[in-house]
């Protein structure tokens, strides 16, 4: 913990270490609560609208009171932000505080808005490729929600790196839906395929960036389902996240992913997504 970094908690900036929250808090009985995550580029806050657009959609879908106009939104993060550096808005609203623990919604209480700006730390081993595991996947089937509650994801997350993998790709019934913290692409024979959105999946937004670079730069691909088995034949996979953006796997469940090097068009979607996101942040008006 940064001392003294800067944070916001319903309504005011504070020191992180005078950020309190009550314990009678929902997010912190039930986990009742949502989050998002924004990178940010020189100061500019990357695809806002869509980050705004997925926080809407998780608060409709958990009932949970929209505190903030988007203007408002981007208005409590700018204070936060170092524009000299690469970083992200990370900011979760619970339901608030009840007076008594109850699994039905309180009455009459209030969102708790926490929000901190981190730097971006770029993840090691991204240029060499990085293991992956192939687990099953547990979690529940309202996975389109970004929630706080992340204890299914954490348990695998955690399975994977026991495992020596950075990540796990997450299969439903012989097909996989995304990673642990991340959504999964494959190149396979020659298209580049994610499966589709659905309530098994968060629907990224670096997922989205990347189906919108190969579609104006004549990569073939294609959103569609991915069994186990044909991404086992894959010359290539990635994650996609905000935070480790894309990520390329050299090693599936102990078996080399196109020869244990990095694929070609990795480089290329790399490559594009860096100028894309160089583009962005001198080109929107924040
Ligand atoms: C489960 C899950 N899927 C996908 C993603 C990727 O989403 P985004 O590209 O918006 O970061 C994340 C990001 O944290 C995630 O937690």
């Amino acid at each position: 913990m940064t001392k003294n970094k800067k944070v916001f908690l319903n309504g005011e900036y504070l020191p992180i270490e005078k950020a309190n929250v009550s314990v009678m808090d929902r997010g912190f009985l039930f986990g009742d609560g949502i989050y998002e995550v924004i990178p940010v580029y020189n100061g500019y806050l990357f695809r806002f609208d869509a980050h705004l657009e997925r926080l809407e959609n998780s608060l409709k879908l958990t009932h949970i009171e929209n505190p903030y106009s988007r203007d408002e939104w981007r208005e409590i993060m700018l204070p936060l932000i170092d524009a000299k550096k690469d970083q992200y808005i990370y900011f979760q609203v619970t339901r608030g505080v009840a007076e008594k623990r109850d699994h039905a919604f309180p009455t009459g209480v209030k969102p708790t808005v926490f929000m901190m700006c981190n730097d971006i730390t770029p993840f090691d081993g991204k240029e060499a490729g990085v293991k992956a595991i192939s687990l099953e996947d547990t979690r529940w089937s309202m996975c389109n929600i970004k929630a706080i509650t992340l204890l299914g994801n954490i348990l695998l997350r955690q399975q994977a790196v026991e495992n020596d993998c950075a990540e796990a790709i997450l299969v439903r019934e012989g097909y996989v839906t995304e990673g642990a913290a991340s959504n999964v692409f494959a190149v396979i024979d020659g298209i580049l395929i994610t499966p589709p959105k659905s309530n098994f999946i968060l629907p990224g937004i670096t997922r989205d960036v990347i189906l919108e670079l190969a579609d104006a730069n004549q990569v073939p691909y294609a959103e569609d389902i991915i069994s186990l088995d044909a991404l086992k034949t894959a010359s290539e996979i990635w994650f996609a996240s905000s935070t480790r953006e894309i990520l390329p796997v050299v090693e599936l469940d102990g078996q080399l992913i196109s020869g244990g090097k990095v694929g070609r068009l990795w480089h290329t979607m790399n490559d594009l997504l860096q100028t894309y996101k160089t583009t962005y942040a001198n080109s929107s008006a924040q």
